[in-house]
């Protein structure tokens, strides 16, 4: 059967484009948008021999750009993230800086922070990437990381840090926590034990915790040995925990409570709710139960609550819907504190075929949904949200996604009015090259 993540709108692009001049747009792009929207995703630069040997988490990370200002779209790019691995089969200069554990791709996530652009992967360093984005620099705050950094960090809109776990399968400690101030000095790290070493993708922080995700895809050394490209089973026996710290404590202080066997690779956001702690998170019943090259799982995920009581050492759970969503967004200015709203990809309902279709936005207050339909043949990528520079409400802003389109081959910047989300978009970018189907990305201001 054929790997689906080399196939369709999953095949990588070839080429780095660099088009800086304007794009065409349908409709009137909002002229307070102005910045780049960065998004990273594998594009393996080198075909497999073997297609059963790729892995979607697995391949070369490139970094799409598209640059808007003063309601036009100045210019797209894409390139590799040249990380030493990347380096290493393509012959090219290696990126400076320090030795990562492990040579990898950086393909998850990019984000801006403390002045510096980040392109993230859980299971290496993060790679300081250049304006332009063709040179990378491994980066590990002046030494101060020890192990692989989480791709789905958090920051706090108060405060402005940047709080992090990383993976260490090598461990033990398996897992590590951080705080990198608004400057982007590490300023702390914790160990943090747990039994053995589990993929944690994501984490929740609120104003005063950070929440932990221990849950039973566990790494298999001889998976390992074997050189399978992820090496990671879905293994129930092992328990399944939720771990609540306060953000100023450590490994001491952790409050563990055990769940049915789960998996969630992402958490839409976390708060305080007194002696309780909530958390949205894309739940899945098991994960890595499948086979090489096929899909991640066997099942399709959907938004759950799981309200974590440390009073009475409890985890319930309140599944939100059953429309079957990844890639959930919520406004920045409410990480770590209640939402209302999140944003979602719609991923299909069969998990043997990966399709991304349409948007999600949900009204949580009022348990209420909202699509949006790209039309036919169309399929969108991650929702980001940007509060719109006169925005006050929660969702007075603008969703950013890359609209894959499969009657032209090509791929469209989709910008939509977050309060009248149903659509038709307020502007269509039309960009130069196909953004192949990735993960995560963010709006980078002009001035950041
Ligand atoms: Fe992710």
């Amino acid at each position: 059967m054929p790997n689906p993540y080399l196939h369709g709108n999953f095949a990588p692009v070839h080429d780095e484009r660099s088009d800086d001049h304007e794009l065409p747009v349908t409709g009137v792009i909002p002229p307070d948008l102005n910045g780049r929207l960065l998004r990273n995703g594998p594009n393996p630069a080198v075909a497999p021999v073997d297609e059963d040997d790729y892995h979607w988490f697995s391949g070369d990370g490139m970094i799409h750009s598209i640059s808007l200002a003063d309601g036009k779209a100045t210019g797209y790019r894409n390139r590799w993230v040249r990380t030493r691995a990347l380096a290493a089969k393509l012959e090219t200069a290696a990126p400076k800086g320090p030795s990562e554990p492990l040579d990898g791709p950086a393909n998850t996530h990019v984000i801006r922070h403390g002045g510096t652009t980040l392109a993230l992967v859980e299971s290496g360093f993060p790679h300081a990437v250049s304006p332009d984005l063709s040179r990378a620099r491994v980066h590990d705050f002046d030494g101060g990381l020890a192990s692989p950094m989480t791709a789905h960090p958090k920051v706090d809109p108060a405060t402005g840090e940047l709080i992090f776990f990383g993976s260490d399968v090598f461990g033990p400690p398996f897992l590590r926590y951080h705080v990198v101030d608004a400057d982007g000095r590490l300023v702390r790290t914790e160990d943090i034990d747990i039994p053995r070493a589990t993929m944690i993708h994501d984490f929740g922080v609120t104003s005063t915790r950070a929440v932990f995700l221990d849950l039973p895809v566990v790494f298999d050394l001889q998976l390992a040995s074997q050189g399978r490209t992820l090496p990671y089973r879905w293994l129930p026996e092992a328990g399944a925990r939720v771990g609540v710290m306060p953000r100023s404590g450590g490994n001491a202080d952790l409050h563990w409570i055990g769940i049915d066997p789960v998996y969630a690779f992402h958490v839409l956001n976390c708060y305080d709710d007194a002696d309780a702690v909530v958390l949205d998170v894309i739940r899945y019943d098991r994960a890595f139960d499948t086979g090489p090259g096929e899909a991640i799982t066997s099942v399709v995920p959907a938004l759950a609550r799981w309200t974590v009581n440390l009073a009475t050492n409890r985890v319930s759970e309140q599944q939100l819907d059953d429309t079957a969503v990844e890639f959930p967004r919520i406004d920045p200015a409410v990480a770590g504190l209640p939402h209302r709203y999140g944003y979602c990809t719609r991923v299909g309902d069969r998990a043997d075929q990966p399709a991304q279709h349409g948007l999600v936005k949900y009204d949580l207050h009022r348990d209420e949904s909202t699509r949006y339909e790209p039309g036919d043949a169309r399929a969108s990528g991650e929702p980001v949200f940007v509060r719109a520079a006169d925005g006050s409400g929660e969702d007075e802003g603008w969703v950013l996604t890359i609209v894959y389109d499969a009657t032209r081959d090509a791929s469209d910047l989709v910008i939509l009015d977050a309060t009248s989300f149903a659509g038709p978009p307020v502007a269509t970018v039309h960009l130069p090259a196909r953004v192949p189907f990735g993960f995560h990305g963010s709006w980078v201001p002009t001035d950041s």
